[in-house]
């Protein structure tokens, strides 16, 4: 058994890079991320600002949010519906991030991660598995790259799928989540301290997975 935490800002390259671990490895990948955005995505439903604690409150436990997996892929579940691609949209980035800062709602979700990582081998990525979810694991990696960096990738990200995208607009989001991941009270965004930190800005994604993989105490 084996479980490898990836934590780190927007746009680093978790996701990337944590799928190709969990690839080469032959484990699961578990996108935390994803948990948080189908909360998000369901007060945008219900028309309730995600910020607002005692609305969002409420409406958790109306809330069932569950994963599975096809051919490897995560499938992120919102009362039984697949929302994967909906939670990708851009409104919903910031959703996740405003509703994630409530302490209901990610001892909710830190539970359901504390007992898939307990039952199988996975690479989590996320902003407190190291520090919060998982404090006892022994593969922690803090994975980080430049804001100008992380704006570019996602920048070419949305033009190669043909979305409309202002570069602005993406470095001045990614600063603002960065702000509010860091600074929210409970289990805030922040390196463990037996993490691995990496610097992904000058690396490619090859390079930053064997890095992890040459780092791994199986
Ligand atoms: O990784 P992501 O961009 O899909 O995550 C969306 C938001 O969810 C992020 O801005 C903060 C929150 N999140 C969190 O608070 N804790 C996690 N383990 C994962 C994500």
């Amino acid at each position: 058994m084996i479980n490898i935490a990836i934590d780190g800002p927007s746009g680093a390259g978790k996701s990337t890079v944590a799928k190709a671990v969990a690839e080469k490895l032959d484990i699961l990948y578990l996108d935390t991320g994803a948990m948080y955005r189908a909360c998000g995505l369901y007060a945008l439903r219900k028309g309730i600002n995600p910020e607002d604690e005692r609305e969002v409150k409420k409406i958790l436990p109306e809330i069932n949010v569950d994963v599975l997996y096809k051919n490897g892929t995560q499938i992120t579940l919102l009362n039984g519906e697949d929302v994967s691609m909906q939670i990708r949209e851009h409104k919903i980035s910031k959703a996740a991030s405003d509703i994630s800062k409530h302490k209901q709602v990610r001892i909710k979700l830190v539970d359901m991660q504390r007992k898939i990582a307990a039952k199988t081998s996975v690479v989590l990525d996320g902003r407190d598995i190291g520090t919060y979810v998982l404090p006892n694991c022994k593969n922690k990696f803090y994975l980080t790259a430049s804001v100008k960096v992380r704006a570019e990738r996602r920048f070419k990200e949305l033009k190669e799928k043909g979305a409309e995208c202002n570069f602005d607009t993406l470095y001045n989001d990614i600063i603002q989540r960065d702000y509010n991941d860091t600074h929210r009270d409970f289990a805030p965004l922040k390196q463990a301290d037996d993490a691995v930190f990496i610097d992904s800005s000058n690396m490619t994604k090859e390079q930053v997975r064997d890095y992890i993989l040459e780092r791994l105490n199986i």
